[in-house]
């Protein structure tokens, strides 16, 4: 083997290393035919988002990354990315009676994947470690599009973080949201949200049907806002796989 074969053979001998080493959120591609065992594989649902082809010349934020399939991406197709997290799982948004006991938390930093994953690939992408409650334009300046992928379901304030979303797009730009939504509510003829913070499972405060999505991303500041696909989401692994319902919606801000 040449010197070059083997130092591709070796970095591949890393990746997939890397890729057994630890539990992984998102299917990643690590290295060229090295991909993470992760709990959700976007790879099959990515032309739902309808995302640009071509990036290049973009400014665009993912915000939630976890271990960065979304940033990854887009910087794949050109773009200049910054990707949000929290790092500590205490921070994230808990009901009291939810809450895991401390000893329960998870101790490794939520954006240990995402280092791992940001080295292996050669990656640019700029992590930032801020609750998009806090994140504004003075602090990471605007962008061309704003990413945001199941993140406002699990947060109890979901209209401040679109707020904020709203003003961290440049005037023209997009902002792309995939979330969960309430088809029962549906048959109302008004704007609902269904509340299931009562509920003993996973993280989510509040369930909006797709009417209210759209009414929220108004009331946020948005000027239009269209549907740009519905889909089921497959997750999990062996016996444990389920889908989630998701719509994608595309917002835009004139001024
Ligand atoms: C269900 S995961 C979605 C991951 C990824 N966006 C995707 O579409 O696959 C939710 C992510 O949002 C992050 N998150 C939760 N609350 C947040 C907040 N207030 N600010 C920024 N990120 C947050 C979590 O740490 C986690 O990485």
């Amino acid at each position: 083997m040449g010197s070059g074969a083997q130092a591709l053979h070796s970095s591949a001998m890393d990746a997939r290393q890397a890729a057994d080493s630890r539990r992984w959120y998102h299917a990643l591609e690590l290295a060229p035919g090295v991909v993470t065992d992760g709990w959700f594989d976007l790879r099959g649902d990515v032309h739902h988002y309808g995302l640009p082809d071509d990036m290049s010349g973009m400014r665009a934020l993912d915000v939630g990354t976890w271990d960065g399939f979304w940033a990854f991406e887009m910087e794949r197709r050109g773009a200049d990315v910054v990707a949000l997290d929290l790092d500590d799982e205490r921070e994230l948004d808990w009901p009291p009676r939810r809450r895991p006991p401390e000893h329960l938390m998870s101790d490794e930093p939520r954006g240990a994947g995402f280092a791992i994953a940001h080295e292996l690939r050669g990656s640019k992408v700029e992590r930032v470690v801020r609750s998009i409650y806090h994140a504004t334009p003075d602090e990471l300046g605007t962008f061309d599009l704003v990413f945001c992928g199941s993140v406002l379901i699990h947060l109890r304030d979901q209209l401040l973080a679109l707020e904020r979303i709203r003003d961290l797009v440049k005037p023209g730009g997009l902002f792309v949201s995939a979330e969960e939504y309430d088809r029962r509510g549906a048959l109302l003829p008004w704007a609902s949200s269904r509340y299931l913070a009562d509920r003993d499972s996973a993280v989510v405060f509040w369930m909006p049907t797709l009417r209210t999505w759209r009414a929220m991303h108004w009331t946020a500041g948005f000027d239009t806002t269209t549907v740009r696909s519905r889909f089921m989401m497959a997750a999990g692994k062996g016996d444990e796989r389920f889908t989630v319902r998701h719509a994608v919606l595309h917002s835009r801000r004139d001024g």
